[in-house]
Protein backbone atom coordinates (compact mmCIF):
# COMPACT_ATOMS: atom_id res chain seq x y z
CA UNK A 1 0.00 0.00 0.00
CA UNK A 2 2.98 2.39 0.88
CA UNK A 3 4.24 1.80 -2.78
CA UNK A 4 0.86 3.38 -4.26
CA UNK A 5 0.96 5.60 -2.40
CA UNK A 6 4.34 7.03 -2.96
CA UNK A 7 3.03 6.59 -7.04
CA UNK A 8 -0.18 8.17 -6.39
CA UNK A 9 2.17 11.19 -5.09
CA UNK A 10 4.34 11.53 -8.11
CA UNK A 11 1.89 11.21 -10.19
CA UNK A 12 -0.62 14.17 -8.56
CA UNK A 13 2.72 16.38 -8.92
CA UNK A 14 3.18 15.31 -12.58
CA UNK A 15 -0.37 16.36 -12.99
CA UNK A 16 -0.41 19.67 -11.09
CA UNK A 17 2.47 21.16 -13.21
CA UNK A 18 -0.12 20.99 -15.93
CA UNK A 19 -3.44 22.42 -13.99
CA UNK A 20 -3.33 26.22 -15.93
CA UNK A 21 -6.83 27.84 -14.02
CA UNK A 22 -8.58 27.65 -11.12
CA UNK A 23 -11.12 24.90 -12.57
CA UNK A 24 -8.09 22.82 -13.23
CA UNK A 25 -7.21 23.12 -9.89
CA UNK A 26 -10.67 22.05 -8.38
CA UNK A 27 -10.74 18.99 -10.59
CA UNK A 28 -7.21 18.21 -9.37
CA UNK A 29 -8.23 18.53 -5.65
CA UNK A 30 -11.27 16.71 -6.25
CA UNK A 31 -9.14 13.94 -7.65
CA UNK A 32 -6.74 13.53 -4.91
CA UNK A 33 -8.10 15.12 -2.18
CA UNK A 34 -11.51 14.74 -2.37
CA UNK A 35 -13.68 12.82 -0.76
CA UNK A 36 -13.96 10.20 -2.98
CA UNK A 37 -10.06 10.18 -3.98
CA UNK A 38 -7.70 7.32 -3.21
CA UNK A 39 -5.77 8.92 -0.36
CA UNK A 40 -9.05 9.51 1.70
CA UNK A 41 -9.94 5.63 1.14
CA UNK A 42 -6.47 4.65 2.90
CA UNK A 43 -6.63 7.37 5.86
CA UNK A 44 -10.20 5.77 6.59
CA UNK A 45 -9.32 2.32 6.29
CA UNK A 46 -6.44 2.47 8.54
CA UNK A 47 -8.42 1.24 11.14
CA UNK A 48 -8.65 -2.11 9.59
CA UNK A 49 -4.87 -2.74 8.95
CA UNK A 50 -3.06 -4.63 11.51
CA UNK A 51 -1.30 -2.31 14.02
CA UNK A 52 2.20 -1.94 12.90
CA UNK A 53 1.03 -1.44 9.24
CA UNK A 54 -1.53 1.23 10.59
CA UNK A 55 1.31 3.40 12.00
CA UNK A 56 3.62 2.88 8.86
CA UNK A 57 0.82 3.55 6.42
CA UNK A 58 -1.12 6.36 8.84
CA UNK A 59 2.06 8.34 8.80
CA UNK A 60 3.28 8.13 5.63
CA UNK A 61 -0.20 9.08 4.21
CA UNK A 62 -0.73 12.03 6.31
CA UNK A 63 2.33 13.56 5.46
CA UNK A 64 1.51 12.90 1.62
CA UNK A 65 -1.68 14.87 2.25
CA UNK A 66 0.07 17.78 3.70
CA UNK A 67 2.22 18.01 1.34
CA UNK A 68 -0.47 17.99 -1.38
CA UNK A 69 -2.31 20.54 0.04
CA UNK A 70 0.18 22.79 -0.02
CA UNK A 71 1.57 22.15 -3.27
CA UNK A 72 -2.32 23.19 -4.06
CA UNK A 73 -1.92 26.23 -2.45
CA UNK A 74 1.69 27.04 -4.29
CA UNK A 75 0.69 25.97 -7.13
CA UNK A 76 -2.83 28.65 -7.02
CA UNK A 77 -1.19 31.01 -5.70
CA UNK A 78 1.67 31.01 -8.74
CA UNK A 79 -1.37 30.86 -11.26
CA UNK A 80 -2.66 33.69 -9.84
CA UNK A 81 0.14 35.80 -10.05
CA UNK A 82 1.10 35.11 -13.84
CA UNK A 83 -2.78 36.17 -14.63
CA UNK A 84 -2.16 39.05 -13.08
CA UNK A 85 1.25 39.81 -14.43
CA UNK A 86 -0.61 39.07 -18.01
CA UNK A 87 -3.57 41.31 -17.34
CA UNK A 88 -1.34 44.23 -16.19
CA UNK A 89 0.94 43.17 -19.76
CA UNK A 90 -2.47 43.59 -21.64
CA UNK A 91 -3.88 46.40 -20.28
CA UNK A 92 -1.18 48.72 -20.45
CA UNK A 93 -2.11 52.32 -20.70
CA UNK A 94 -0.68 54.16 -23.67
CA UNK A 95 -0.20 57.41 -22.00
CA UNK A 96 1.02 58.98 -25.70
CA UNK A 97 -2.49 58.54 -27.08
CA UNK A 98 -4.10 62.08 -27.56
CA UNK A 99 -6.75 62.69 -24.78
CA UNK A 100 -10.49 62.88 -25.93
CA UNK A 101 -11.36 66.27 -25.54
CA UNK A 102 -14.11 67.28 -23.41
CA UNK A 103 -16.86 69.14 -24.22
CA UNK A 104 -16.79 72.82 -22.16
CA UNK A 105 -20.22 73.26 -20.70
CA UNK A 106 -21.88 76.80 -20.14
CA UNK A 107 -24.21 78.88 -17.77
CA UNK A 108 -28.45 78.28 -18.89
CA UNK A 109 -29.59 81.43 -21.64
CA UNK A 110 -31.53 82.34 -18.42
CA UNK A 111 -28.98 82.93 -15.53
CA UNK A 112 -26.67 84.39 -18.76
CA UNK A 113 -29.42 86.74 -18.99
CA UNK A 114 -29.75 87.56 -15.51
CA UNK A 115 -26.32 87.75 -14.98
CA UNK A 116 -26.44 90.63 -18.04
CA UNK A 117 -29.33 92.06 -16.30
CA UNK A 118 -28.02 92.56 -12.75
CA UNK A 119 -25.08 93.78 -14.16
CA UNK A 120 -26.55 96.87 -15.52
CA UNK A 121 -28.51 97.93 -12.52
CA UNK A 122 -25.25 97.45 -10.46
CA UNK A 123 -23.72 99.93 -12.43
CA UNK A 124 -26.14 102.42 -11.70
CA UNK A 125 -26.06 101.41 -8.02
CA UNK A 126 -28.26 98.86 -7.19
CA UNK A 127 -27.80 96.01 -4.71
CA UNK A 128 -28.33 92.19 -5.93
CA UNK A 129 -30.89 90.52 -3.13
CA UNK A 130 -32.31 87.19 -3.32
CA UNK A 131 -35.44 85.90 -1.38
CA UNK A 132 -37.43 82.48 -0.81
CA UNK A 133 -39.45 80.34 -3.69
CA UNK A 134 -41.56 79.34 -1.17
CA UNK A 135 -43.26 82.41 0.84
CA UNK A 136 -46.37 83.05 2.72
CA UNK A 137 -49.45 84.67 1.71
CA UNK A 138 -48.77 87.77 3.94
CA UNK A 139 -45.69 88.90 1.56
CA UNK A 140 -47.08 87.70 -1.54
CA UNK A 141 -50.36 89.32 -1.44
CA UNK A 142 -51.38 90.83 1.81
CA UNK A 143 -48.57 93.10 2.66
CA UNK A 144 -48.79 94.01 -1.59
CA UNK A 145 -52.49 95.74 -0.84
CA UNK A 146 -53.88 92.40 -2.22
CA UNK A 147 -55.99 90.96 0.92
CA UNK A 148 -57.63 87.63 0.05
CA UNK A 149 -61.24 88.42 -1.78
CA UNK A 150 -59.13 91.11 -4.03
CA UNK A 151 -59.59 90.46 -7.07
CA UNK A 152 -56.64 91.09 -8.47
CA UNK A 153 -55.39 87.59 -6.70
CA UNK A 154 -56.63 86.61 -10.53
CA UNK A 155 -53.79 88.20 -12.15
CA UNK A 156 -51.31 85.68 -10.00
CA UNK A 157 -52.86 81.58 -10.76
CA UNK A 158 -51.51 79.69 -7.36
CA UNK A 159 -49.87 76.92 -6.09
CA UNK A 160 -51.09 76.72 -2.61
CA UNK A 161 -48.46 74.62 -0.10
CA UNK A 162 -50.65 74.46 2.95
CA UNK A 163 -53.07 76.29 4.79
CA UNK A 164 -54.10 76.97 8.31
CA UNK A 165 -57.42 76.39 9.61
CA UNK A 166 -58.89 76.06 6.41
CA UNK A 167 -57.19 79.61 5.62
CA UNK A 168 -54.35 79.33 2.57
CA UNK A 169 -51.34 80.84 3.84
CA UNK A 170 -48.06 79.35 1.88
CA UNK A 171 -47.26 79.38 -1.65
CA UNK A 172 -44.77 79.45 -4.34
CA UNK A 173 -44.41 83.02 -5.17
CA UNK A 174 -46.28 83.85 -8.07
CA UNK A 175 -43.33 87.08 -8.41
CA UNK A 176 -40.22 88.41 -6.98
CA UNK A 177 -42.72 91.52 -5.53
CA UNK A 178 -43.25 89.85 -1.71
CA UNK A 179 -39.07 90.65 -1.70
CA UNK A 180 -40.20 94.36 -1.58
CA UNK A 181 -41.90 93.90 1.34
CA UNK A 182 -38.89 91.97 3.30
CA UNK A 183 -36.16 94.33 2.22
CA UNK A 184 -38.51 97.33 3.51
CA UNK A 185 -39.33 96.07 6.62
CA UNK A 186 -35.59 95.41 7.60
CA UNK A 187 -34.30 98.94 6.07
CA UNK A 188 -34.58 102.36 6.44
CA UNK A 189 -34.67 104.17 3.19
CA UNK A 190 -32.30 104.91 1.04
CA UNK A 191 -33.20 101.53 -0.74
CA UNK A 192 -31.66 100.62 -4.26
CA UNK A 193 -32.48 96.92 -5.23
CA UNK A 194 -32.61 94.00 -7.94
CA UNK A 195 -33.87 90.90 -6.94
CA UNK A 196 -33.65 88.01 -9.48
CA UNK A 197 -35.72 84.82 -8.50
CA UNK A 198 -38.07 82.04 -9.86
CA UNK A 199 -41.55 82.43 -9.99
CA UNK A 200 -44.40 80.22 -10.26
CA UNK A 201 -48.23 80.24 -11.75
CA UNK A 202 -50.78 77.81 -12.21
CA UNK A 203 -51.23 78.33 -15.13
CA UNK A 204 -51.50 76.34 -18.77
CA UNK A 205 -48.72 77.26 -20.65
CA UNK A 206 -47.98 78.40 -23.85
CA UNK A 207 -45.85 79.97 -26.43
CA UNK A 208 -44.96 83.11 -23.65
CA UNK A 209 -46.18 81.67 -20.44
CA UNK A 210 -44.23 79.08 -18.33
CA UNK A 211 -45.44 77.47 -14.81
CA UNK A 212 -41.95 78.25 -13.81
CA UNK A 213 -39.95 81.51 -14.96
CA UNK A 214 -37.64 83.84 -13.78
CA UNK A 215 -38.04 87.87 -13.27
CA UNK A 216 -35.96 90.40 -11.74
CA UNK A 217 -37.29 92.62 -9.23
CA UNK A 218 -36.40 96.35 -8.67
CA UNK A 219 -36.66 98.70 -5.70
CA UNK A 220 -35.64 102.46 -5.33
CA UNK A 221 -37.06 104.19 -1.78
CA UNK A 222 -35.86 107.34 -0.93
CA UNK A 223 -36.36 111.34 -0.26
CA UNK A 224 -37.99 112.62 -3.34
CA UNK A 225 -38.39 109.99 -5.87
CA UNK A 226 -40.76 110.55 -9.15
CA UNK A 227 -41.94 108.86 -12.21
CA UNK A 228 -38.99 110.50 -14.06
CA UNK A 229 -36.83 107.99 -11.66
CA UNK A 230 -39.14 105.08 -12.77
CA UNK A 231 -38.96 105.99 -16.42
CA UNK A 232 -35.29 107.69 -16.60
CA UNK A 233 -34.27 104.12 -15.11
CA UNK A 234 -36.50 101.55 -17.06
CA UNK A 235 -35.48 103.41 -20.51
CA UNK A 236 -32.05 103.15 -19.66
CA UNK A 237 -32.21 99.70 -19.25
CA UNK A 238 -34.22 98.76 -22.11
CA UNK A 239 -31.48 100.99 -24.14
CA UNK A 240 -28.62 99.00 -22.79
CA UNK A 241 -30.48 95.33 -23.40
CA UNK A 242 -31.72 96.05 -26.82
CA UNK A 243 -30.08 99.17 -28.34
CA UNK A 244 -30.84 102.60 -28.85
CA UNK A 245 -32.87 101.94 -31.99
CA UNK A 246 -35.51 99.54 -30.60
CA UNK A 247 -38.73 100.66 -30.09
CA UNK A 248 -40.28 100.83 -26.63
CA UNK A 249 -43.61 101.26 -25.42
CA UNK A 250 -44.74 102.98 -22.31
CA UNK A 251 -48.09 102.96 -20.78
CA UNK A 252 -50.54 102.71 -18.29
CA UNK A 253 -50.89 99.37 -16.15
CA UNK A 254 -52.98 98.25 -12.89
CA UNK A 255 -51.07 96.74 -10.04
CA UNK A 256 -52.36 97.25 -6.55
CA UNK A 257 -49.01 97.77 -5.22
CA UNK A 258 -47.65 100.41 -7.21
CA UNK A 259 -50.08 103.96 -8.13
CA UNK A 260 -49.81 104.46 -10.81
CA UNK A 261 -49.04 101.55 -12.54
CA UNK A 262 -47.17 101.43 -15.65
CA UNK A 263 -46.30 98.90 -18.58
CA UNK A 264 -43.01 98.77 -20.59
CA UNK A 265 -43.53 96.73 -23.92
CA UNK A 266 -40.69 96.09 -26.68
CA UNK A 267 -41.06 96.13 -30.50
CA UNK A 268 -41.11 92.48 -31.50
CA UNK A 269 -37.93 91.66 -33.30
CA UNK A 270 -39.11 88.76 -35.08
CA UNK A 271 -41.86 90.55 -37.52
CA UNK A 272 -40.38 94.59 -36.90
CA UNK A 273 -44.26 95.21 -35.31
CA UNK A 274 -46.03 93.76 -37.64
CA UNK A 275 -47.60 91.19 -35.82
CA UNK A 276 -46.59 87.45 -35.25
CA UNK A 277 -46.71 84.22 -33.47
CA UNK A 278 -44.25 85.45 -30.85
CA UNK A 279 -46.20 88.84 -29.77
CA UNK A 280 -49.39 87.20 -30.58
CA UNK A 281 -50.22 89.17 -33.66
CA UNK A 282 -49.72 92.83 -31.29
CA UNK A 283 -46.19 93.91 -32.39
CA UNK A 284 -45.22 93.92 -29.05
CA UNK A 285 -43.75 92.10 -26.20
CA UNK A 286 -44.42 93.08 -22.53
CA UNK A 287 -41.18 92.83 -20.57
CA UNK A 288 -41.97 94.65 -17.37
CA UNK A 289 -45.22 95.58 -14.40
CA UNK A 290 -43.73 99.08 -12.80
CA UNK A 291 -44.99 101.96 -10.98
CA UNK A 292 -44.46 103.98 -8.40
CA UNK A 293 -45.08 102.42 -4.63
CA UNK A 294 -48.19 102.75 -3.10
CA UNK A 295 -48.39 104.53 -0.24
CA UNK A 296 -50.60 102.23 1.74
CA UNK A 297 -47.22 99.73 1.15
CA UNK A 298 -45.09 102.15 2.23
CA UNK A 299 -47.08 102.94 5.48
CA UNK A 300 -47.63 98.75 6.63
CA UNK A 301 -43.92 98.75 6.84
CA UNK A 302 -43.63 101.74 8.48
CA UNK A 303 -41.82 103.93 5.96
CA UNK A 304 -43.70 107.24 5.96
CA UNK A 305 -44.83 108.35 2.48
CA UNK A 306 -45.57 111.89 3.64
CA UNK A 307 -41.22 111.31 3.62
CA UNK A 308 -40.99 109.11 1.03
CA UNK A 309 -41.61 107.88 -1.78
CA UNK A 310 -40.60 105.23 -4.42
CA UNK A 311 -40.42 103.21 -7.77
CA UNK A 312 -40.61 99.03 -8.27
CA UNK A 313 -40.81 97.17 -11.34
CA UNK A 314 -40.92 93.26 -12.05
CA UNK A 315 -39.06 91.95 -15.33
CA UNK A 316 -39.93 88.54 -17.10
CA UNK A 317 -36.70 87.12 -17.41
CA UNK A 318 -36.83 85.03 -20.39
CA UNK A 319 -38.59 87.80 -22.38
CA UNK A 320 -34.82 89.37 -22.90
CA UNK A 321 -33.38 86.86 -25.30
CA UNK A 322 -37.05 85.71 -26.57
CA UNK A 323 -36.99 89.52 -28.11
CA UNK A 324 -33.13 89.56 -28.29
CA UNK A 325 -33.32 86.16 -30.91
CA UNK A 326 -36.40 85.43 -31.76
CA UNK A 327 -37.19 82.75 -29.56
CA UNK A 328 -40.67 81.63 -30.44
CA UNK A 329 -41.60 79.63 -27.35
CA UNK A 330 -40.44 80.16 -23.92
CA UNK A 331 -40.88 75.91 -22.99
CA UNK A 332 -37.44 75.97 -24.90
CA UNK A 333 -35.62 77.34 -22.24
CA UNK A 334 -36.67 74.90 -19.48
CA UNK A 335 -37.02 71.58 -21.98
CA UNK A 336 -32.98 70.46 -21.52
CA UNK A 337 -32.97 69.86 -25.34
CA UNK A 338 -28.94 70.44 -25.55
CA UNK A 339 -29.83 71.26 -29.53
CA UNK A 340 -31.35 74.87 -28.28
CA UNK A 341 -28.93 74.96 -25.06
CA UNK A 342 -25.80 75.08 -27.16
CA UNK A 343 -26.90 77.91 -28.90
CA UNK A 344 -25.99 80.31 -26.35
N1 LIG B 1 -45.16 91.75 -9.70
C1 LIG B 1 -45.77 92.16 -10.94
C2 LIG B 1 -46.05 90.93 -11.80
O1 LIG B 1 -45.49 89.90 -11.58
C3 LIG B 1 -44.87 93.11 -11.69
C4 LIG B 1 -44.65 94.39 -10.97
C5 LIG B 1 -43.61 94.55 -10.10
C6 LIG B 1 -45.50 95.46 -11.19
C7 LIG B 1 -43.38 95.73 -9.46
C8 LIG B 1 -45.30 96.65 -10.52
C9 LIG B 1 -44.25 96.78 -9.67
O2 LIG B 1 -46.83 90.96 -12.70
Amino acid sequence: MLEELEKLQLQAFAELESAVDSRELEQWRICYLGKKSRLTQVLRSLSTLPLDERRNTGARANTIKKSLENALEERGHSLETSRLVLSLENKRVDITLPGYPMPIGRSHPTTQTIEEICQVFQKMGFQVFEGPDVEWDYYNFEALNIPADHPARDMFATFWIDSNRGKRNRLLRTHTSPMQIRVMEHTPPPIRIIVPGRCYRYEATDTTHESMFYQVEGLAVDKNITMADLKGTLFDFCRCIFGEERKVRFRCDYFPFVEPGVEIAIECLACHGNGCRICGYSGWIEILGAGMVNPDVLRRVGIDPEVYSGFAFGLGVERVPMLRYGIDDIRLFYNNDIRFLRQF
